[in-house]
């Protein structure tokens, strides 16, 4: 925990403008700074600095934050590692907020850090150690390792014991009895009190955190052959460094093609990392011999919009890619996808890399993976009896606590309506059957746009306003949302906040407001961009003017493309196809869109 005075000093003393200028070359254009924004692809800029207001803004995506915010979503940083970053960089020592006992937490904090250091100086001492052990060097070239990606993920050799039986890292650590060397996971203390390294005769893989520093291992065993006992991997325990269900190897390595490419691989294997890095893939992790937790996905979703997990086509992969869409599915955002490949049965990542090229693996993996909501309806439909009522009500039983865990409240619906169409259920009933009702109406009609007309609407900026209003709920009284427009996902979201604030008697507080969607289908919505909210406490301070011009300006766009959006879908279908409540709606629609360009000459 950081005291929250330091991070007021922090965003006073450091100038956006030459942090953004750090990453992503700024023009000056009259007050602001413009640039091409670096979290969407666009050919003209929309992505603006303020120096006086010292946050971005993009109008294109509606990303927008501080400078500790810009630095968390370009760096893939937590709130802490990006404050750090940022002290940093102005020479500013970082204090830790004072909780409990201050001297203890000052020792913990000093024992990781020597934690740390002990396992930088351990991956030294390997990687020094695989040039002189020819055995090694040949098992890594026998496997089509060359020396640039070696050096590039820092492996490393531990060698065997001596015939003397002394251990390899009581030549590099004096005191080999220093605790903290069991604890770093390097050493392991037996029953009978002897001490010995935990890696012998392995090469190793060291796995470095998001801040690049080494906090764990993974070594594998030389021999080809099963007749050993020994394990083909051995992983680092669980250290006060290293927790396996929130670190990926090689994200570390990866994160300028992760950024580039806006996509993130996730394999099972170390080799199946190296390889496909060699091979210029160099997009991928692996998970450390567990399974993909929710942390990983969220972790993931945090550097790339596009997250592919390839597994092995066996039946242990096809186990472990379950079990990654299990722990995906509260994660799942709409306006992010998460894909599946499963290779043939014959290869891995790496084999397969190696035999067809990287060329054939990107295709493979573009064309020939399936999107979560494909791979899920697959599965769901493959376990069950589909010629038979008995077997759809299997599956509607087996669906049921899946899909009410589905984080992405727009793809949630498409999956539950294909499901539905598959069992021949209408979809109203198969939401109530499977206990998610319907969204309140709020009063309004239910009318639900077709998919497309979500798409129009970049959700991330719906979702911005949406925190706007939650964190200012008497900007709501700043707008004018026309009674007869129907709306679906982040949108009906938006709406039924603002129609919630202005049905009040009294402006609500945020924390009211919330309150009150509680037990709604909005719940989750809210609560995500909420989470996201706390975490930049930039996003609590007091609106300004400014803001609220943004606020203003954000709904009208978007009101305006939602009508242009239901205009052009009522146009295509032909006006002898409407009914009169639909003729209704295309003449008002007609007005609004005429109105427009009369009260905004300036535009
Ligand atoms: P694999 O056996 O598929 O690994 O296990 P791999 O990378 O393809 O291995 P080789 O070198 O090409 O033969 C996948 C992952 O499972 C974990 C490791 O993280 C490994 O990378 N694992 C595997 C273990 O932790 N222990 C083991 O004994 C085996
Ligand atoms: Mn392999």
């Amino acid at each position: 925990m950081i005291p929250q005075d330091f991070i007021d000093q922090l965003l006073s003393r450091v100038d956006i403008v030459d942090v953004v200028d750090r990453y992503v070359p700024l023009k000056k254009a009259g007050q602001n700074y413009l640039a091409c924004c670096p979290f969407h692809k666009e050919k003209s800029p929309s992505f603006t600095v303020s120096p006086s207001k010292q946050f971005y803004h993009c109008f294109g995506c509606g990303a927008h934050g501080s400078a500790i915010g810009f630095v968390m979503e370009y760096q893939g940083l937590n709130f802490v590692d990006a404050v750090r970053l940022l002290a940093d960089s102005l020479g500013m020592p970082v204090p830790e907020e004072r909780r409990g006992d201050p001297v203890k937490e000052r020792a913990a904090r000093e024992r990781r850090l020597s934690l740390e250091e002990m396992l930088a100086s351990a991956a030294a001492f390997y990687k020094q150690q695989l040039k002189s052990s020819a055995l090694a060097v040949s098992y890594l070239k026998g496997r089509g390792v060359t020396g640039e990606i070696a050096a590039r993920y820092a492996l490393g050799f531990a060698p065997d014991a001596r015939i003397d039986a002394v251990q390899p890292l009581a030549t590099l650590f004096p005191d080999y009895q220093d605790e903290r060397l069991v604890e770093a996971g390097l050493v392991i203390a037996g029953d009978d009190g002897k001490r010995y390294d935990r890696f012998r005769a392995r090469v190793m893989f060291p796995i470095r955190n998001q801040r690049g520093s080494i906090i764990g291992f993974g070594g594998r065993i030389l021999s080809k052959e099963k007749s050993t006992h020994a394990p083909k991997y051995l992983n680092s325990p669980e250290t006060p460094l290293f927790e396996k269900g929130r670190e990926l190897y090689g994200l570390y390595e990866a994160r300028q093609a992760i950024r580039e490419q806006n996509r993130v691989l996730v394999v099972e294997g170390y080799m199946d990392v190296v390889a496909l890095a060699q091979f210029g893939v160099g997009y991928a992790v692996a998970t450390l011999g567990t399974a993909t937790t929710g942390e990983h996905v969220r972790k993931l979703l945090r550097h790339a919009d596009q997250v592919y997990f390839c597994f092995d086509g066996d039946a242990a992969g096809r186990k472990a890619a379950w079990r990654a869409l299990e722990n995906s599915l509260p994660q799942l955002v709409d306006g992010k996808a998460l894909h599946f490949l499963f290779l043939p049965q014959e290869h891995d990542p790496d084999s397969y890399i190696r035999a067809h090229g990287a060329e054939a693996f990107e295709r493979l993996l573009l064309e020939e993976s399936l999107p979560l909501s494909a791979y899920f309806v697959r599965e769901m439909t493959a376990r069950v009896d589909m010629s038979t009522p008995e077997g759809h009500a299997d599956l509607i039983r087996q669906a049921t606590p899946m899909l009410g865990q589905i984080g992405a409240p727009a793809l949630g619906f498409l999956i539950r309506k294909r499901l539905a169409e598959l069992t021949g259920i209408d979809l109203s009933e198969f939401e109530r059957l499977t206990g998610v009702e319907k969204p309140v109406a709020q009063g309004r009609r239910e009318y639900r746009l077709p998919k497309q007309a979500s798409r129009v609407m970049a959700t991330s900026s719906v979702r911005q306003l949406v925190k706007w209003l939650l964190m200012n709920p008497e900007w709501a009284m700043q707008v004018a949302v026309p009674d007869s427009l129907p709306f679906a996902g982040d949108m009906a979201c938006l709406v039924a906040l603002i129609d919630r604030v202005q049905a009040s008697e009294r402006v609500p507080t945020s924390a009211r407001l919330e309150e009150a969607f509680r037990g709604t289908p909005y719940e989750t919505q809210i609560d995500t961009v909420l989470q996201q909210a706390l975490r930049d406490p930039a996003e609590m301070a007091n609106p300004d003017e400014l803001d609220l011009d943004m606020f203003r300006d954000g709904v009208r766009r978007l009101l305006e493309s939602c009508d242009d959006e239901l205009f052009r879908q009522l146009s295509q279908r032909g006006l002898e196809h409407l009914s009169d409540e639909e003729k209704r709606l295309m003449q008002e629609l007609m007005r609004r869109m005429a109105a427009r360009t009369v009260h905004r000459p300036s535009e």
